[in-house]
This record gives structure tokens, C-alpha cells and sequence, in this order.
């Protein structure tokens, strides 16, 4: 068992009137089970919209409303809530944020609850704002936003789509799933450090048609490299993802090119490559292909069924890269090491990450056990960690090789 970036860690979560404020149920009931600590702080007006015993119940803990707590004995004992509380934290998250709270802190305002608390932070503060369209298109939200970034502060951007009240565009709080993939990111201490860079992130597995019902494929799951993708956009890449089959979810501003086998997979790195600063080849590639795919159904009346493969091009080895850097992937069962180094020189590579399939890593799990060979032969070998985990320290290398 590994642990869990967010187990121990005290987490201050801020809730504000708007719509998204049930979504909030949903943060604190996956950090209370990814075992972090929560204290709930809501606005005046997101009462309005979730009771407060609702994230009461799901944080184990008291939910602060009014900045004068009514159980105050004698005035004087619970006065300080706001400095102990912001003491305590190691990170405020505030989501969904209304333009009002946005615009409130970027002025410095401590008029509730919430406002005073974030005025006394210590520690991170994450912004996930949601509005309708139009009041976050406003520019003087939008300056806001601007002004808080600059001072340092995470914004998790909204994302576009259908909202409350009928209208589609930009306002709709970030994905639950992001929102906590960015404050694991920012507890564990990585930076937007890959601002400037476009990523091609190939991951899952390749499927190999033998006729219209059936294929070839792998265990693949695609974890690794979506966790990979994930990760470099939220450290401030570009990222463009060729995948194979595969149902893991992305974030909408990765650029997304879904394909089904080896060959389709090639065609869409090698028109993409240039494009890139760097390639991570996480796919499994299927090495062979049945040499004809039936146009219909074989039918099993026919009897046994031999099928005739060819193999396929090897992506790697058949890339010509003048400026982008290449990362492949290698999973070995024996003379791990040494079939790895030679995969990293045979394919001009740059760094090669090493799998070791087991029950806790290689296919289909979300944690690994990862080896990394870099072009000048160190290795480093890292513990068993989650595939995003694995992920920010397999890009944290990848950077040093495009400075
Ligand atoms: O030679 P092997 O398949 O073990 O090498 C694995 C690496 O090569 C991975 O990065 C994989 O994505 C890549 N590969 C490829 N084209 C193939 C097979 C594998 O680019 N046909």
C-alpha cells in the first residue's frame, strides 16, 4: 500500500452561493476518503444553496458560517477561529468561487466568514471560480483572476459547456476530478514548470483488426500515459494525446486524437512530432497485425482458424525527429536493465521509463513501479506510487532534458 498524498494533510475548503456549491459535497467526500482532514467555511449566500449539516456530515467536523461563531462563550475564547483555522491548513481550496468572493479577495475584503479566513492564509489558496457565461466573461472578473494568479495564488479555470441557466459556454466549475488532481499536484509541491512546453503523449493500447467483430490487443489501460498527459497539462504544458482504445478520462483542454491500431497510431505521431518539444511513447503498440482483416464475420462453421500476422512498424525506431526529444517505454520481465539500455540506444531515445509488470504496477492498476533510464545510463529507481505520482516524476526528468 502506498500513501496517499492527501492522508494527514488539513484542508480548508471554502464554499460560495452559486449553483456548483453541491459539487462541493463531492470534494470533501473524496479527501475525507483519500484521508485528508477537512474544515468547511461557507458564505452567507451558499447556505442558500447546500446545508451546511450536509458537509458537516461528510467532513466530520463543524462548518463555520458566521465570522461571530453563536456558540461564542463570554466573547472572547472562540475569537481567533480565522487565525487558528488559517494556522492550521495546509491548503485552502475555495470551489466553486462566485466573481463576488473573487472579487472581494483580490481587493482584500474581509466581510464574512470566508473572506476574513483567506485574509489570514499561510498556506496555498486554489480558486476554482464558476459564474454564468457572461458574468465570468466580464472583464473585471477576468482582471481579478489575473491579479490573483500574479500574486501567486492557483486558479482552476472554469470549463466550457452547458450551464444552470440554459446558456452554454465558459463558467462551468473545473471537473471534480481536476480540481483534486490540481491540489494534489500543488500539496506535493510541483509548479507550472512546463509552461512553454508542447507534450505528445501516446498512451493505451492498440487494437488490430481481424475482422469487423473482433481484434488483437492488450492489458493496456492507458493510466500511465493519461496520467501523464494529465499531469503535464496541469504543470502548464500543451499537451496533444494519440490514444488507443481506452476509457480513462482526460481533461477537455487536452488535445485529444483517438486511434485504433499501430498503423493509424503512426500516422498521427508523425504528422504531430514536429509539432512538439517532446514525444512520451507510453502506448503499447501491438508489435503484430493479422496480414489481411476480413471484410466480414469469419464464421466459426469454417472450423479452426489460423491467422497469419505480420508485424508492424515500430513507431519509435522509425521516427526521425530533428529537434523534438523521445521518451519510450519499456516493460521487460528479464535482464530488466540491461534490455532496457539497449531499447534506449536501438531507438536513439533520450530517457526510457522501465515497467515492472506485478500485481501493484504495469497493466491496468493505478499505482508503479518505475525504473528510469536516462541517455547517459544512471538510473533512477523510484518506489511504488500512484501512476500520477509516477507521472510528475517521470516528467520532472523528461524537463531537465528540454532545458
Ligand atoms: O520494443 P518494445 O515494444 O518493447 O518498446 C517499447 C517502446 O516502443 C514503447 O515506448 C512503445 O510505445 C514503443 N513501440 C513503438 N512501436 C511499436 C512497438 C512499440 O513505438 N510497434
Amino acid at each position: 500500500m502506498i500513501k496517499d498524498t492527501f492522508q494527514g494533510k488539513k484542508i480548508l475548503l471554502g464554499v460560495t452561493g452559486c449553483i456548483a456549491a453541491y459539487k462541493s459535497g463531492f470534494i470533501v467526500r473524496e479527501l475525507t476518503k483519500r484521508g485528508a482532514e477537512v474544515r468547511v467555511v461557507l458564505t452567507p449566500s451558499a447556505v442558500e444553496f447546500i446545508a451546511p449539516l450536509t458537509l458537516s456530515s461528510l467532513s466530520h467536523n463543524d462548518v463555520v458560517v458566521n465570522t461571530f461563531p453563536v456558540n461564542q462563550k463570554n466573547g472572547t475564547d472562540l475569537s481567533t477561529w480565522h487565525i487558528d483555522y488559517a494556522l492550521w491548513a495546509d491548503l485552502m481550496l475555495i470551489a466553486p468561487a462566485t466573481i463576488n468572493t473573487i472579487a472581494k479577495i483580490s481587493y482584500g475584503f474581509a466581510d464574512n466568514a470566508l473572506t476574513t479566513l483567506v485574509t489570514a492564509l499561510r498556506s496555498p489558496l486554489v480558486i476554482a471560480p464558476a459564474a454564468d457565461v457572461d458574468m465570468y466573461n466580464n472583464p473585471i472578473n477576468k482582471e481579478n483572476l489575473l491579479k490573483l494568479e500574479k500574486l501567486g495564488h492557483h486558479i482552476i479555470y472554469p470549463e466550457s459547456g452547458e450551464l444552470a441557466s440554459g446558456l452554454s459556454g465558459e463558467g462551468r466549475l473545473a471537473d471534480v476530478n481536476k480540481i483534486l488532481d490540481t491540489v494534489e499536484l500543488i500539496l506535493s509541491g510541483y509548479k507550472k514548470d512546463l509552461s512553454g512546453k508542447k507534450i505528445l503523449v501516446s498512451a493505451g493500447p492498440t487494437y488490430e483488426d481481424i475482422d469487423p467483430v473482433r481484434f488483437i490487443g492488450n492489458r493496456s489501460s492507458g493510466k500511465m500515459g493519461y496520467a501523464i498527459a494529465k499531469s503535464a497539462y496541469l504543470r502548464g504544458a500543451d499537451v496533444t494525446l494519440v490514444s488507443g482504445p481506452s476509457s480513462q478520462n482526460f481533461y477537455p483542454e487536452i488535445k485529444m486524437m483517438k486511434v485504433r491500431s499501430a498503423s493509424g497510431m503512426e500516422q498521427v505521431i508523425k504528422k504531430e512530432i514536429e509539432k512538439n518539444d517532446l514525444l512520451i511513447m507510453s502506448a503499447a503498440v501491438s508489435d503484430f497485425r493479422p496480414v489481411k482483416a476480413a471484410s466480414n464475420k469469419i464464421k466459426k462453421e469454417k472450423g479452426i482458424m489460423e491467422l497469419k500476422m505480420s508485424l508492424n512498424p515500430d513507431i519509435l525506431s522509425s521516427i526521425k525527429a530533428k529537434k523534438t526529444k523521445v521518451i519510450g517505454f519499456a516493460l521487460e520481465t528479464e535482464n530488466e536493465i540491461k534490455n532496457a539500455k539497449k531499447k534506449l540506444s536501438d531507438k536513439n531515445l533520450d530517457m526510457i521509463v522501465l515497467n515492472s509488470p506485478g500485481k501493484e504496477s504495469g497493466f491496468e492498476v493505478d499505482t508503479n513501479r518505475v525504473t528510469i533510464i536516462r541517455k547517459d545510463g544512471k538510473s533512477i529507481k523510484l518506489p511504488l506510487l500512484s501512476k500520477f505520482q509516477s507521472a510528475n516524476k517521470i516528467l520532472s526528468e523528461a524537463k531537465k532534458i528540454l532545458e
